[in-house]
Order: structure tokens, then C-alpha cells, then sequence
């Protein structure tokens, strides 16, 4: 298949937290990471977002670098906050908690074609409807990434399964 052609299927997936730095670059290293494993780079195009302005322009946080690390995980992200066009552009957009799907559904335009929805609507391991969110790590110690290292890995894993479901 043509370069082109490769890039005209492209999946385009968005994971949102609120500051960019510690989950959501988590999200988008561990979906790569998965991505590159399958041998699926054509297919993907994989960015992450916040909902907040707060940490634009910055790294991730030097925990979520170091628990990605442990994993053999790199985290290319730079933070950056999410617009109205995002929602138009990408495919599907996974939020790391209610909060952030909140903020998300009130930026959406009308016109908004992304499918917007919770990371851990993916994991098997959730204990039911209550427990959907991934925790808010930045105020807690490291033990809180490895935490949301685990949730986000199953979640993840089970989200490229479903998306390449059909091949
Ligand atoms: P994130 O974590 O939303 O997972 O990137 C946070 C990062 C920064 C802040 C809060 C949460 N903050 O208050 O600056």
C-alpha cells in the first residue's frame, strides 16, 4: 500500500488527563508502546492532551517518565491543551476521569465526530460503574504512578484490541 493510502486509514486517538504531564503521556506512551509491538504504526496516529493550560510546553512529570521507563516505555509527549478542533479531528478521545469527560463534552462543538469516552470503560479489572476514573497521581507518592501505570496498561491493551478487532 502506498504511503498515502496507509495514511488515509489512520486511527487517530487522543488520551486527555487535566495538566498533560502524568496520565495522559502515560496513555499515549503505553499505546504506542503496544502499537509498535503489533507492528501497527501505519494504522495509528496517537497524541495526548489536557484539559487545562497549566503545564503547556512541558515534559512529562519526571515520575510518570520513571515508572514508564521501569516498563521499557518511552513518553514522547509534550503537553498541550486539548481544543474544540481535536474533537473534530480525532477518532476517538479517551478521557483519564469523569472530570476530564465533563470539561471534554462541554468544549465539543455540535458538529464534534469523535467518539469521547473514558480510558477505563476499556478495563476488565474495574470494579464496576464506580470505578471508571484513573486517579489523579501528581499530589501522591510514586507508588500512585505505578497504580495508574497498571490501570492504564490493561485499559490500553484492551482498547487496541477492540480497535483492531475487525482484522
Ligand atoms: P495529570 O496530573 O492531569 O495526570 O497530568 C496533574 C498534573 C498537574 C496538576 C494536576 C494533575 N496540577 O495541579 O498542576
Amino acid at each position: 500500500m502506498a504511503n498515502a493510502d496507509r495514511d488515509a486509514v489512520r486511527t487517530r486517538v487522543l488520551f486527555v488527563c487535566l495538566g498533560n504531564i502524568c496520565r495522559s503521556p502515560l496513555a499515549e506512551g503505553v499505546f504506542l508502546h503496544l502499537v509498535r509491538e503489533a507492528g501497527l504504526d501505519h494504522r495509528f496516529e496517537v497524541d495526548s492532551a489536557g484539559t487545562c493550560d497549566w503545564h503547556v510546553g512541558e515534559r512529562p512529570d519526571a515520575r510518570a517518565t520513571a515508572v514508564a521507563r521501569k516498563h521499557g516505555v518511552e513518553l514522547p509527549s509534550r503537553a498541550r491543551q486539548v481544543t474544540p478542533d481535536d474533537l473534530d479531528t480525532f477518532d476517538h478521545v479517551l478521557a483519564m476521569d469523569r472530570e476530564n469527560l465533563r470539561d471534554l463534552r462541554r468544549l465539543a462543538r455540535a458538529s464534534a465526530r469523535a467518539n469521547i469516552r473514558l480510558l477505563r470503560a476499556h478495563d476488565a479489572a474495574a470494579a464496576g460503574e464506580a470505578d471508571r476514573d484513573v486517579p489523579d497521581p501528581y499530589y501522591g507518592g510514586p507508588s500512585g504512578f505505578d497504580l495508574v501505570y497498571e490501570m492504564v496498561h490493561r485499559s490500553c491493551a484492551a482498547l487496541l484490541a477492540e480497535l483492531t478487532a475487525n482484522e
